[in-house]
């Protein structure tokens, strides 16, 4: 079997309607919410960079021209900002697209689920393997320590399967994830042998519940293509993937780290009181805010 040596292709599904955050979502996209001062899919892309990943492709849909625009040259703010002599601005607004960073872009014509839409970079991604990031999951390596998909792109050299992100959810939570069991082969790996999307409590056979990272062999498109629609009537990526269990195998990686649900109110909220307090700018201030507050 060919020997993968590296991941150089992210995909950033972005065509979901975002309905748990409207009305904030009718005319822009979630993943452009910002948390302090990035947009939550700045974070995604910057922790793909930082795995090594140069080429981002993005599935997006309507309402979406927002994300392109974040990641294209804004020419009139620039020339501004360079007349005006605000440099570090400059630097700023410069260093969301680096030079050696490709972005490419895919329309997911309708919201046929998660798997359809990592279907629709199959023409870009190729014969290649591949992360996928959910930028309404806001990842958090540990501190001064790597990135969570630094982490599993280290891991999937190592395994050479697909690997994907799990953390351990509470009972009553399992219902909202894809949940996974099987054989634990490291302190943080687990080989898959069984994966089922968001099962009843009683049906779960474990709280392994699968975050928003993914790194994937191109054998999933395929697997993708020839099945019929799942759980809620959509092409799932976790049915996907648990056709490899068989075949090529899978492994579940418990991360080091923490996970923000911003997709959902309570998560995002969370994630904008956490990132705050450790924003260089902001942070002290913020903290002594918060320790004044009488909360009862
Ligand atoms: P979610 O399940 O969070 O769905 O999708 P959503 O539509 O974005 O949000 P809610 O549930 O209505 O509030 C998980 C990820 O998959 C992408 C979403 O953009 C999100 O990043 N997605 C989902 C697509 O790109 N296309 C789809 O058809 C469905």
């Amino acid at each position: 079997m060919k020997k993968f040596t590296n991941v150089n292709k992210a995909v950033f599904p972005v065509a979901g309607l975002g309905t748990r955050f409207l009305p904030a979502t009718k005319a822009q996209p979630k993943e452009m919410l910002p948390v302090v001062d990035k947009p939550l899919i700045q974070y995604a892309v910057e922790e793909a960079y930082d795995a090594g990943i140069r080429h981002m492709i993005f599935v997006t849909g309507r309402n979406k021209r927002a994300i392109e625009d974040h990641f294209d040259t804004a020419y009139e703010l620039e020339t501004e900002l360079e007349a005006s002599g605000k440099k570090e601005l400059l630097d700023l607004v410069r260093s969301l697209s680096p030079a050696d960073m490709d972005c490419s872009y895919v329309r997911q014509p309708r919201s046929l689920g998660l798997g359809h839409a990592v279907l629709c970079a199959r023409h870009i991604v190729n014969d290649e393997p591949f992360a996928v990031l959910l930028a309404d999951d806001l990842m958090c390596g540990p501190d001064n320590g790597p990135g969570v998909l630094t982490q599993m792109v280290e891991v999937f050299k190592e395994v050479q399967t697909s690997v994907l992100a799990v953390q351990e959810v509470p009972a009553d939570h399992v219902k909202r994830y894809g949940i996974v069991a099987g054989d634990k082969v490291g302190d943080r790996l687990v080989k898959i042998k069984q994966m089922v999307e968001k099962p009843s409590p009683d049906k779960a056979p474990s709280r392994l519940g699968v975050a928003g990272r993914y790194v994937l062999t191109p054998e999933v498109f395929d697997r993708i293509a020839n099945q019929t629609r799942g759980s809620g009537g959509e092409i799932q990526l976790t049915d996907g993937i648990a056709q490899l269990i068989g075949t090529e195998g899978v492994h579940a990686y418990m991360y080091e780290g923490k996970r923000y649900d911003c997709g959902s109110k309570d998560g995002f909220l969370e994630a904008s009181v956490a990132f705050a307090l450790k924003h260089p700018e902001v942070g002290p201030a913020f903290r002594e805010y918060l320790r004044g507050l009488k909360i009862s």
